[in-house]
């Protein structure tokens, strides 16, 4: 594994950090010292939101309140939650699709520059659920509160209770019922989790994470969108990832703690995604029949995506511009 391997980005400056090659799978741990990247950014560049999927206006509203000034993680918050009030979407907050017994509920996390995190799991009664991880992380000693214990919680924070099952995704509930066939469809209706990441006018990095998770999931199930280094990670040295698509198999390979580390020994944000995504189908045959996808940003506002199927969407505002960025995929037919 030769070190120009590592440092290939012409935007961020290397700061020797010696590392064993035994450790990153060398033959000679004696013979050679590899240089692991510390990247500094030389110029901030001007703010950047990105998310998952084509959730136009919660990129803009992430990347309007970036130009604004706003701080990384108050703007992946702002962002974040357009999806989680919008109704329509049933794969995220109110109006998200049940599990099979008819409950709705969300998972979320959230990811600051300094390090700091935030998960609620299993919240069956609260909207806003990457605001209430973020409540999480500042106003209690923990990172995760789970099911009752997170919408207690909630409420002591002034928290709404509401009811997140929808006339529509009742309906559509009753409907699976007659077949009950669990089946997950890859691209269920084009959006699945949303994973947002920002970063500010000082050049820091943070992320956010939600959603209702599978639709039709067994009760209790929880997947990768609360689990840091999962559904998200953020170290605001190097940048950051988050994930959508079937979350068992991001939990398996820890795939956004993965890409950070792989942009750390110097990979591109897309490099990384792309290794994340071969991890996956290298150990899982069955790839064919479930979508997982990835995005990531280093520290100089580079960009990656990667997913296996065709039909992921990537947006990207920076500089008054939201763009939708169709996204390579690995199962090419
Ligand atoms: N990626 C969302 C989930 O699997 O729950």
């Amino acid at each position: 594994m030769k070190r120009r391997h590592f440092i290939k980005n012409a935007s961020l400056t290397g700061i020797g950090l010696v590392a064993s090659s035994a450790a990153m799978g060398c033959k000679d741990p004696s013979e050679e010292k590899i240089e692991k990247t510390v990247m500094k950014q030389t110029k901030t560049p001007s703010p950047i939101a990105i998310c998952t999927w084509r959730f136009t206006e919660a990129n803009a509203t992430a990347g309007k309140a970036l130009k604004a000034g706003k701080a990384a993680l108050d703007a992946a918050i702002a962002g974040v939650e357009v999806e989680e009030e919008n109704l329509k979407n049933t794969t995220v907050g109110k109006g998200g699709a049940p599990d099979r017994e008819g409950n709705v509920t969300l998972d979320a996390c959230v990811m600051n520059s300094d390090g700091n995190c935030g998960s609620v799991v299993y919240v069956a009664t609260i909207t806003k659920v990457a605001a209430l991880a973020r409540t999480v992380m500042e106003e209690t000693p923990h990172v995760m509160l789970a099911g009752a214990g997170a919408e207690e919680f909630a409420y002591s924070q002034g928290f709404q209770k509401e009811t997140l099952l929808t006339e529509a995704s009742k309906e559509a509930w009753h409907a699976w019922l007659k077949t009950s066939e669990y089946k997950p469809i890859i691209n269920i209706e084009n959006h699945d989790t949303i994973g947002m990441l920002t970063l500010d006018h000082n050049g820091d990095i943070a992320g956010a994470c939600s959603s209702s998770g599978l639709s039709y999931k067994m009760k209790g199930r929880v997947g990768d969108s609360p689990i840091i280094g999962s559904g998200l990670f953020v170290d605001n040295e190097i940048g950051g990832a988050v994930a959508t698509g079937m979350g068992e198999e991001i939990i398996k390979t820890v795939g956004s703690f993965l890409i950070v580390e792989l942009m750390r020994n110097g990979l591109s944000p897309q490099a990384a995604c792309e290794e994340a995504v071969r991890r996956i189908v290298s150990k899982n045959e069955a790839y064919t029949d479930f979508q997982v996808a990835y995005i990531a940003m280093n520290k100089a506002g580079e960009t990656g995506a990667y997913c296996i199927h065709e039909g992921f969407t990537m947006m990207k505002y920076q500089n008054d511009h939201n763009e939708a960025i169709a996204v390579d995929f690995y199962h090419k037919k």
